[in-house]
């Protein structure tokens, strides 16, 4: 197990890449820990999670919301969990997302940490400190910045990943090459899911890099008020299609990043959106979809990016390097309405 000490602004973070359950000994109190994951990942596993007193939670991001979390602090008083208590989420973003969330409001805060089952969680969700759930249709409206103590990855839970959870992954994987690493986007046209899954050094590898590559942004801009934005690369739009659409978090991403990339093509001359969203197709992840945009608007118009009468909207100057540009959100209308029914 490889181990790296990562510094943010009010507090670190240990990686540990290429471990194991058995390894959370060394890291934390055994009789002071409660796992928390979901239901899917409870059944697959249960050999790993026995020894822990552990709180299973039901899958899927319709459960990343309010109702969870106090159902969730109500059990973790009945297990008599107190300041000393460390919560560990075990699972993809939902459970890392509602984990961290619930750990920084019981009791004003307690330690938490992520052992992240998905490839998205791995390379994205588990990383940065923010923690949240939804409101209704509208992603990540409540919640908060505050950095996990510890991740640690056991890629042997990939054995087990459905092909759409490598999908989307891999969205997040492409929007960083996109965004800050042509070297590695170049290295994805070369490559493919099956190939990566095959070959568990270069899986490893890929992994690492893009954790790096996301944590060294976060630790430059914790709290976003500059480049950490540019992560946000197809977010925007993605969010509101996301949950209106109960469509899953990779596929969403993957239509607002063609989208940003078309916008990019009349607002900055990025002249390879068709390489860009070639990628996304060789990786099974959808590039147009049909949408109502009336209502797609109300919700972006309520996006924590708005600010007055324009969003702030990421986009690619070329393959490897985002900008943010200001776009008056009536322009944003009229573009996406084009794009969505040229496609
Ligand atoms: N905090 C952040 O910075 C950040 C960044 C990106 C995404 N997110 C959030 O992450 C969430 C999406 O994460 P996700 O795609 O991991 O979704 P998820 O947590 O819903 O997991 C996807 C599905 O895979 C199952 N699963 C998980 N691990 C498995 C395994 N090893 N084997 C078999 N099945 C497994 C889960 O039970 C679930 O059904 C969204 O809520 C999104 O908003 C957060």
């Amino acid at each position: 197990m490889r181990h790296i000490r990562y510094t943010f602004s009010h507090s670190s973070t240990d990686y540990y890449f290429a471990g194991g359950i058995s390894n959370l000994k060394d890291i934390v109190d055994l009789q002071k820990t409660i796992f928390i994951t979901d239901e899917n990942i409870f059944n697959c596993y249960q050999k790993k999670f026995s020894n822990w007193d552990t709180l299973v939670i039901p899958s899927g991001e319709q459960y990343k919301v309010q109702a969870t979390a106090d159902r969730m602090i109500a059990q973790l008083l009945e297990k008599k969990a107190d300041r000393k208590t460390t919560l560990i989420g075990i699972g993809g973003g939902v459970i890392t997302d509602i984990t961290g969330y619930v750990a920084s409001i019981f009791m004003r805060g307690i330690r938490f940490g992520f052992i992240p089952t998905t490839l998205l969680a791995m390379v994205d969700a588990s990383i940065g400190g923010k923690n949240g759930i939804d409101v209704g249709v509208f992603k990540n409206m409540v919640g908060i910045i505050r950095q996990p103590s510890f991740i640690l990855h056991d890629l042997t839970f990939l054995n087990t990943l459905p092909v759409l959870e490598w999908q989307n992954g891999f969205a997040e994987i492409i929007k960083h090459a996109s965004i800050k690493d042509a070297v590695l986007f170049k290295q994805l046209e070369e490559s493919s899911i099956k190939k990566y899954q095959v070959r568990k050094k270069s899986l490893g590898e890929l992994i690492e890099r893009n954790v790096m590559l996301k944590s060294k942004l976060v630790k430059l801009d914790e709290f976003e008020t500059g480049d950490r934005k540019l992560l946000n690369f197809g977010h925007t739009l993605g969010h509101a299609l996301e949950n209106l659409y109960k469509l899953s978090h990779g596929h969403a991403v993957s239509i607002g990043m063609s989208v940003a990339g078309l916008i990019s093509e009349q607002r900055t001359g990025f002249k390879d959106s068709g390489r860009l969203i070639a990628l996304l197709d060789k990786y099974g992840l959808p590039t147009a979809f049909e949408f109502d945009s009336k209502k797609v608007f109300e919700i972006l118009k309520m996006d924590k990016k708005k600010a007055g009468n324009s969003m702030q909207y990421v986009l690619l100057n070329k393959i490897g390097k985002a900008v943010i540009k200001e776009i008056p959100i009536d322009n944003l209308e009229k573009w996406i309405e084009s794009i969505a029914s040229a496609r």
